[in-house]
């Protein structure tokens, strides 16, 4: 029996570490771990459950790691039809809706009603509790199995909750991405390789729609569920208690939703959500109205596709149609060349809009866009406008392609090209990314300078002020004091932000050099495993990469840049002209520096994070496994396997108490 525990435990401790481990991987794209050492992890696990069948289930991760990639999807027939919905758009509409049903019902009629979520319609199947299968709408009768996919969704439940689950249960909801998941993903993609999503929708899409399941893990998705498509047993007689079920079985419902009891409040409803839609953090284009109670639903019936009981109350859209009369381009602080369209003005959702971002070529010619062509734009949420699609019938043949410039628009330096990305290669020789640097430089999260506008260092670089970051220190009144518009006021504020920003934090410093793929919170890990300036720029490769959430790319961007002699000098003439780079106090010098500790068993006056904290406070690091660059493996009570290795290892063994001592509590 205490076997069996022992057993038993070490699988969830193995099925949970290699989910953490999926979810560095795949979604934040920082392993903590080597592939061997994963491997190793899910060997173990895959062997335990070999042995012991009994503790295998259809959630632990061996049943997506490893599996092989299939070729296709499988056609699936779904448990019941999954219909779509008749779309109505205004009150006239709604009351029609509302009039046929009390018609054929002879009674007046509650409704549920619901957002309408802008994702991808799922079936989820469960037998006996557990998730065994899920597909996509397709057709409506047959759909493709995307099991593999949906499970990967952490708020998908693997087993239900409750005691009594169904025998048979069988769901629909959405597969859905948050705006905020959204945004950040394109951001990363425009990092990695410019290529975008056009909207949340067309993420969940693409990712039910990839046959290698790990690369659904990396989004961030989730689904909602607003229907129970079959249910073995006392199923529930409203569709609120079919929501309010399905959540207590775990499931994450449509969120928002509101029980209506009349076609008026459904009104109100719809009025509501339209005016909370760009607050909300997912998409919806409108509300889903439903017949509350299910004999109701049942007697209403059904069209070939659609319910006679629901119906899609949509929002007026979003899209606007408008000319986009130029594209030009803009340099930026590292050198890329992003294509800018100008647009004539057009209100989106209450903003107007006159400049659209094109991402690169690749979305050019992704969109086929060309000047002069009539475009629709469209506004997700907070979203910045972008434009979907072009509107071809409105082409007139005078439409002009566009190209990207052969040489960079602000120093005339022969463009370079890496992958989708256009860049300009004379890093500060370049007047447009020795300006955004400047502005960099001075910003908020960095030198913290007030006063260095756009405007301000235009004017300043035209009359040759300033060439690079070190000239900000040289700048003094007589010079400023003949500008336009400069008077004592002014320039005695300006000089004294710049003399004030002499004493500069690491970090700040380290951000502010606007190193590639080096933003504040890198910088902010930098100054804190590193200490000083000095100790940075000689750190190498290996140091650098063994920073936590330091991977290989940002690594190459430092190390590349302290290898550019130009960029020593200008350190250094930052450090002539008087700027002093603070040491980080984050970094004791002390025994702990690099140092790496495993914890093993049970600590009994902290808890793991606060020792984690501690350990980190001084610039150590906690790693979970025990490899032979571990310097010390902690050992509470009931230590177990870890501490095995540790002696086997030679690695020193710490008590909770000793470890006190060795922080200096
Ligand atoms: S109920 C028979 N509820 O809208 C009724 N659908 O064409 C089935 N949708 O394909 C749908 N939010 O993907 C329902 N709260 C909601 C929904 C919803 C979004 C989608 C669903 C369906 C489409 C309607």
């Amino acid at each position: 029996m205490a076997k069996d525990k022992n057993i038993n435990k070490r699988i969830s401790e193995l099925r949970e570490m290699i989910l953490r481990h999926n979810d560095l991987y795949y979604i934040d794209g920082l392993p903590e771990i080597s592939d061997n050492k994963y491997d190793e992890l899910v060997r173990e696990l895959k062997a335990l459950e070999l042995q012991y069948p009994e503790y295998v289930s259809s959630d632990s991760p061996t049943q997506t790691v490893g599996a092989p990639i299939p070729d296709k999807f499988e056609k699936v027939q779904h448990v019941t039809p999954m219909l779509s919905l008749e779309s109505i758009n205004d009150s006239l509409g709604a009351n029609h809706f509302d009039q046929v049903c009390v018609k054929e019902l002879g009674e007046s009629i509650d409704y549920l009603c619901e957002p309408k979520l802008d994702g991808l319609s799922v079936e989820l199947v469960y037998e006996n509790g557990i998730f065994t299968r899920a597909a996509t709408r397709g057709d409506g009768m047959t759909g493709e199995e995307v099991t593999l996919n949906v499970r990967t969704i952490g708020n998908v439940p693997k087993r239900l909750k409750s005691s009594d689950a169904p025998k048979h249960l069988a769901v629909r909801g959405e597969v859905m991405m948050h705006i905020k998941d959204f945004q950040e993903l394109n951001k990363r993609r425009i990092e990695q390789n410019g290529d975008v999503f056009a909207n949340p929708r067309n993420v969940a899409a693409g990712s039910m729609r990839q046959l290698d399941a790990r690369v659904t893990a990396r989004r961030k998705l989730h689904v909602y569920c607003y229907q129970i498509l079959a249910f073995s047993g006392n199923a529930p007689t409203t569709q609120f208690e079919a929501m309010k079920l399905l959540k207590q079985m775990g499931f994450d419902v449509s969120p928002n939703m509101k029980h209506c009891r009349n076609i008026e409040e459904v009104k109100e409803y719809h009025h509501n959500m339209e005016a909370v839609r760009d607050d909300l953090n997912y998409e919806i284009d409108g509300i889903v109205v439903k017949v509350n109670k299910i004999k109701f639903q049942e007697k209403l019936g059904t069209r070939t596709t659609n319910p006679k009981w629901a119906v899609a109350y949509k929002f007026k859209p979003r899209k606007e149609i408008t000319r986009l009369e130029d594209i030009i381009v803009q340099v930026g602080r590292t050198g890329v060349i992003t294509p800018l369209a100008l647009l004539q003005a057009v209100e989106v959702g209450g903003v107007t809009v006159s400049r659209a971002t094109l991402h690169n070529m690749d979305q050019i010619k992704k969109l086929g866009v060309k000047i002069g062509d009539y475009v629709k734009l469209h506004r997700a949420g907070d979203v910045i406008p972008y434009i979907a699609e072009v509107v071809k019938e409105k082409r007139t043949g005078k439409e002009k392609e566009f190209h990207m410039p052969s040489k960079c628009p602000s120093c005339g330096a022969k463009v370079e090209w890496e992958n989708v990305f256009c860049r300009c290669p004379a890093g500060l020789a370049c007047p447009a990314q020795l300006k955004e640097t400047i502005i960099h430089y001075t910003s908020k999260g960095a030198a913290n300078i007030d006063g260095f506008s756009v405007k301000t260092v235009e004017l300043l670089y035209s009359k040759g002020l300033i060439r690079n970051i070190s000239d900000i220190y040289s700048l003094n009144s007589s010079d400023l004091l003949k500008l336009e518009g400069w008077k004592e006021k002014r320039t005695n504020n300006l000089l004294e932000a710049i003399e004030k920003s002499k004493n500069i934090a690491l970090d700040r410093f380290i951000f502010g050099l606007g190193i590639r793929n080096v933003g504040k919170h890198i910088a902010f890990l930098l100054a804190k495993r590193f200490g000083n300036l000095e100790n940075i720029i000689s750190a190498d490769r290996d140091r650098i990469v063994a920073v936590k959430e330091i991977g290989p790319e940002i690594t190459d961007s430092i190390i590349d840049f302290f290898n550019v002699s130009e960029n020593i000098k200008e350190i250094k003439r930052l450090k002539n002209a008087g700027v002093v780079v603070v040491e980080s106090k984050l970094v004791s010098k002390g025994r702990l520096l690099e140092k790496k500790f495993v914890f093993t068993g049970t600590l009994e006056k902290l808890t793991r994070q606060e020792a984690k904290d501690l350990v980190e406070s001084k610039g150590g690091e906690v790693v979970s496994s025990v490899g032979k660059d571990v310097d010390f493996v902690v050992a509470g009570k009931k230590a177990g396997s870890k501490l095995k290795k540790a002696k086997e290892k030679d690695i020193k063994v710490l008590s909770e108490e000793e470890f006190m001592k060795l922080v200096g509590r």
